[in-house]
This record gives C-alpha cells, structure tokens and sequence, in this order.
C-alpha cells in the first residue's frame, strides 16, 4: 500500500497546481459561464466544506451507494450554507435504507431523486439517531418508530429521544453534462451516477483516463466535489466514492471530464438544504412538539471573543497569563476542528465512553496538530478498541487507547464501523475488514468479510496523565482537546445546555469526555469548560456540554489524558 502521508496530501497539490500553473483554454472555459477554471470543495479558499467518508460495504455488504452519496452531499451542502462552522451535520443513510420502500435497498441500486424526495416529505435525522448498519427494511432494520431516531439504555431497550433534530430540503434538482455540473456544483457537491469498470475498481491516484469498450460491471454512485485541469490541460473532475479509505486516493479519485467518462456526465442530482431545523420534543406523558430553528441560532458554544483577559478567580501560576481567556477548538480563528459528535449507545447500548472520548480527542489533535483541518475528514476508529479487547461495553481506560495507539495504530472509522460489540482479542479483519457480495439475505445471515490493510494507521507519541485547571489550560490551548474522566450523575444525563454544576458527593469515574475548551460568562463572569460527550446530537448543546470551572464539578479537572499524534 501506499505511504500515508503521500496520499493525503496528492489531491491537494494536484490542485495548487492547477492553480498556479493552469493558463490554456479548456472545456470549462469555453461554455458560456463565468465558473472557475477550478473548484475544489475540499480546499475553497483553504477551507474544506467535505464531512466525513464513509464506507458503505461494512459492517455488511450493501449496495447502499445511492443513499450514502445522496446524503453526503446533504451533509457537505449543510457545511456550505454554514460556512464551514461547527458542528458538521452528518445526515444518516441508514434512515433513507430502512424507510424508502419499493425495490431500492442492500441488494438494489437505488435512485438519489427517491432519497431527496423522502427528505422533502419527511424530513431526515441525523447519524447519531440511526447510524449505518448496512442493511435495509427487507434484511434487519425496518422502518419502525425506532428506525429515524433511537437511544439505548443501560437497562438495554431502546427509545426515541426526549428531543432530536430533523433537517430539510427546500428542493433538488437534476444536472446532465459538463455546463450544468460545473453551474451546479457553485453551490456544492452533488451526486452522479457512474459505470463501474475493473479499471475504475483498481484506481489508486492520479487522473482516470477509461480504457476505450471497458466493461461495466455495475451503477453506482458517487459525489463529484470538484473540477480542474493539470499542466498539460487534461480537464477531470474530482469525486469521492464510498468504499472507505482504502480506495483510491484516501477514498477520492480525479476522472477526465468532457467526455462523459464512465457515463458521470449524464445524470447528477443536488439537493438544496432548509435552513430552518425541526426539533422534536416529547415530554412525559409522550406528546410530542416539533418546535422550529435557524440553523444560525442553533449552535453556540463561545460568547463573543473577549477583549482583555477577565478571570472568575485570580490564578497564581504566572504561565497561565499565556493562554487566553477563553478559547474553544470549534472556532479558532474561523475555523472548526473538532471531529463530529457520536452515540456510543446505538445501536445497543454500550458503556464505551472510555473509546469514543479518546478517539475523537486524539482525531482532533490529527486536525490541529498535523493536518491543519485540510480534507479529508477522518474518524479514528473506537470499534478496534472494542475489537481488540482494550475495554469492553462496561468500561476502558484511555490511557489504555493511547498505549494500544502507541503500539499498532489505529484505523479510521472506514476500517470498523461502530456496532456496539466487543471481543477479547482481535484478527486483522476485526482491524479492517472489507465485506464481499452478496447482501445478507435476511437479519440473521451475514456478509462474509476479508481483512484488508488499513490505509493509515493513526498513532501517538507520549500519552500522559494530568489534572488542575492550570494544567488543562496550558494542554488544551497548546496541543488540543484532551480526554475527562467524570461522575455522569443523573442530572447530567438530563442535562439540556447552560453551564452545568454539580460537585459530586461520587467519586467514581462513570464517564469519558472530550474537553475541547473552555469560555466565560460575561454577566455572571462564570469560568466554565466546554466538553463534547458521545451521547448523540439529541443530548446536551447538539451533544457538548458546558460545565463550571475551578470547582471540580464531577471530578472533571481531576483525571484527564492527553496524547500527541503521531504517524
Ligand atoms: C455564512 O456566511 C455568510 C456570509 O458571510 C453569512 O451571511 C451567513 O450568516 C453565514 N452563515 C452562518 C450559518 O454562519
Ligand atoms: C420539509 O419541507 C417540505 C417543504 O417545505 C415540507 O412540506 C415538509 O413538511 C417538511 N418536513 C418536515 C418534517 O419538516
Ligand atoms: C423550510 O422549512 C420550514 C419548516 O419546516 C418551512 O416552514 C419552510 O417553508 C421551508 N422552506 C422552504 C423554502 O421550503
Ligand atoms: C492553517 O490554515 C490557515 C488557513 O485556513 C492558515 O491561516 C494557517 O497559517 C495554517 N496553519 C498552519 C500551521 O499551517
Ligand atoms: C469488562 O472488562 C472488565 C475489566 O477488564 C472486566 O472486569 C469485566 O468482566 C469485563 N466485562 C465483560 C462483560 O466482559
Ligand atoms: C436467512 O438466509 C439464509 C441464506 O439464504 C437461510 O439459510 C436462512 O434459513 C435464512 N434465515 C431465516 C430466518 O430466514
């Protein structure tokens, strides 16, 4: 396989070249439109608009490509009428697998059209409320209450959530040919049909020029996400498949436009997204409230930047007059990166915190540390951890994570996808596996799955415990989110936003956390930390918290691990 670090980074200089390099004339430029002569929506100014890849043949094989295209690019147009900011919104395919009914499913192609004209009636919840299993209505996950959002519990059934989001489309649209994709994709990626070729099945990197009469094997579908031409003036466009990172260029490819290669160029299809966000509450006696949002309202984490330093309570250590005071990884400078918020507890419920909070910490410092947020966007892995006996589904160490990270690595979330089981020790295919056809034909029967290696493998240096508010600070502000142990009292379960207090009577460590910084409130000049649980978008602030500083509410400042990347 390919070294990781030349991977990631050859569509990105592809790109600047293009850019920098690119003078003759080229079909673009000759259509009747003042579009770029490049456009990339990894890298549009700098900023990456993309959500994160997937992998749509695991845990099963699944044909499933229509609905995981169709709904990424949902999720990458939300990340544009965002501008970028936290949170991403990571819309769930799993939902249009289980509830559009007819033929369209795991074991038939569908059509994007029928997904987005789902949405437009119903509405579609998010990855967090109904995560990708790879089955459909006919082979495990019907469309039943539970099928658009559920929460499991400890005492192991599940239920809708007291709260969750729907988001919506305004409508879609159908593009076919070169001028009406470049005009389509001004306004983001969008989905197009493509013919599967052997040669297309084998791409690694560079520009896919199809060999003349090749065979197509089947129809799929991908996003196209870009356009440009390289030094020599062969124009391509710039796509991403679902087939994990180890396809390809880390999950992307460049395909030679203007020819309707592989057939992209006749049927494309983008939806528009509703900027206003549904939130559905039922309250105890079970009646449920849909109540209406604007997506610029909904997500606030920082009160406005703060001129001067303001402290709650004077701090003795001189050092700490270096950090700032306050500062969130959501928004440094314009800027997100913090990996999106998971549920542990779908699709069972698994006390596997100890996973999740090291993982997306240690993604994030991937993001801040070595990566810059450029694309792609990656998960680290907490299903290998559970695979590979760190922890289990009652509890895990992530010092334990950071020392497993230090030893093997660990694969991005395209590898394992999330189930909620764990094993005593693992083999290579529960570190990255690859499921082969047929689709399962029913809920009992499985897909039969290879190992496969790993296009990365992510890895830690030094890993190391601290606690104290100073000793966060100067951490968090220096090298990224670090990884909290806390007493998840009952009120914490039921927490809703504000700045949470409790101190704990407790002091037992029940729960793992992201800490990912911390603000002050300016009326009350209340100091608090900011901290990302994995719980689901429907808990909490679209699931962060915000908790008082200095008082060790819930044992938060007491047991922290930080870990700095590596590769
Ligand atoms: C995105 O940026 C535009 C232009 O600067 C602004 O009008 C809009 O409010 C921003 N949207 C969000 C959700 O921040
Ligand atoms: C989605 O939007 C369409 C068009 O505005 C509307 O008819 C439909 O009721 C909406 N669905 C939800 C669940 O909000
Ligand atoms: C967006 O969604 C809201 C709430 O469902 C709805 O009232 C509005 O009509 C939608 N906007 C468009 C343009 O469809
Ligand atoms: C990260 O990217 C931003 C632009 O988005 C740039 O201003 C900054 O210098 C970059 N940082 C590093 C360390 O390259
Ligand atoms: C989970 O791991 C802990 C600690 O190693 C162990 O005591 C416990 O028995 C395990 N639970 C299960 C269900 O295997
Ligand atoms: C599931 O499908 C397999 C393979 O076709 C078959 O052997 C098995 O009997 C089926 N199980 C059920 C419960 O239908």
């Amino acid at each position: 396989m390919f070294s990781s670090k030349l991977t990631f980074a050859t569509l990105a200089i592809l790109i600047v070249f293009t850019a920098s390099r690119y003078a003759g004339p080229s079909n673009h430029a000759s259509q009747e439109l003042s579009a770029p002569t490049s456009l990339f929506w990894g890298k549009n100014n700098g900023i990456s608009y993309l959500t994160v890849t997937r992998n749509h043949n695991i845990p099963q094989f699944c044909t499933s490509s229509w609905a995981v295209a169709s709904t990424t690019v949902l999720s990458d147009r939300f990340k544009v009428l965002r501008n970028s900011s936290w949170p991403d919104y990571n819309i769930s395919p799993q939902v249009a697998l289980s509830c559009i009914s007819g033929v369209q499913g795991c074991t038939t192609e569908g059509d994007p059209v029928s997904v987005y004209q789902y949405i437009y009636q119903n509405g579609i919840t998010d990855e967090t409320c109904a995560s990708y299993q790879a089955r459909d209505f006919s082979n495990g996950i019907a469309c039943d209450r539970l099928a658009v959002c559920k929460n499991c519990l400890p005492n192991g059934k599940c239920d809708i959530p007291n709260r969750y989001f729907i988001y919506n489309i305004t409508g879609f649209a159908v593009a076919k040919g070169v001028t009406q994709m470049v005009n389509a994709l001004q306004s983001g990626p969008i989905v197009c049909r493509i013919g599967v070729t052997s040669q297309f099945q084998n791409y690694q990197n560079g520009i896919l020029t199809p060999t003349a009469g090749a065979q197509v094997l089947f129809t799929s579908y991908v996003s196209i996400v870009g356009y440009g031409a390289s030094a020599t003036g062969t124009n391509y466009w710039i796509g991403r498949n679902s087939w994990g990172t180890v396809w390809g260029d880390a999950g992307f490819f460049n395909l030679v436009s203007g020819n309707d290669a592989l057939g992209v160029e006749d049927y494309c299809v983008y939806p528009t997204p509703n900027k206003t966000i549904t939130v559905v509450t039922t309250n105890n006696q079970g009646e449920e409230k849909r109540s209406y949002v604007d997506i610029a309202d909904l997500h606030k984490l920082e009160e406005e930047p703060i001129q001067g330093y303001l402290r709650a309570k004077p701090v003795t250590e001189e050092t700490l007059s270096a950090v700032p005071a306050s500062w969130v990884w959501s928004d440094v400078k314009g800027k997100n990166y913090l990996s999106w918020v998971r549920n542990q507890n779908i699709p069972q419920y698994c006390e596997a915190s100890w996973a999740f909070a090291a993982t997306s910490s240690l993604t994030d410092r991937f993001n801040i540390l070595i990566f810059n947020d450029t694309f792609p966007q990656f998960t680290i892995s907490p299903q290998v951890l559970l695979n590979c006996g760190v922890g289990n589904c009652t509890g895990g160490d992530p010092t334990a994570v950071y020392n497993y990270a230090r030893m093997n690595g660990i694969p991005d979330d395209t590898c394992q996808q999330y189930v909620g089981d764990f094993s005593e020790t693992c083999n290579s295919a529960q570190v990255c596996q690859a499921c082969v056809s047929p689709a399962p034909a029913n809920d009992t029967e499985n897909s039969v799955c290879n190992p496969t290696t790993p296009a990365h493998l992510f890895k830690v240096g030094n890993y190391g415990n601290l606690a104290g508010v100073t000793k966060m600070k100067q951490e968090i502000y220096n090298n990224g989110p670090i990884t909290c142990g806390i007493y998840a009292s009952k009120a914490f379960a039921a927490y809703t936003g504000g700045i949470f207090k409790e101190i704990s009577r407790s002091t037992t460590i029940s729960n793992f956390v992201s800490v990912v910084g911390w603000g002050i409130e300016k009326s009350t000049n209340t100091e608090y930390w900011v901290g990302r649980n994995s719980w689901g978008t429907s808990w909490g602030e679209y699931g962060y918290f915000k908790m008082q500083m200095y008082r060790d509410n819930l044992g938060i400042e007491t047991d922290c691990t930080w870990a700095i990347p590596s590769f």
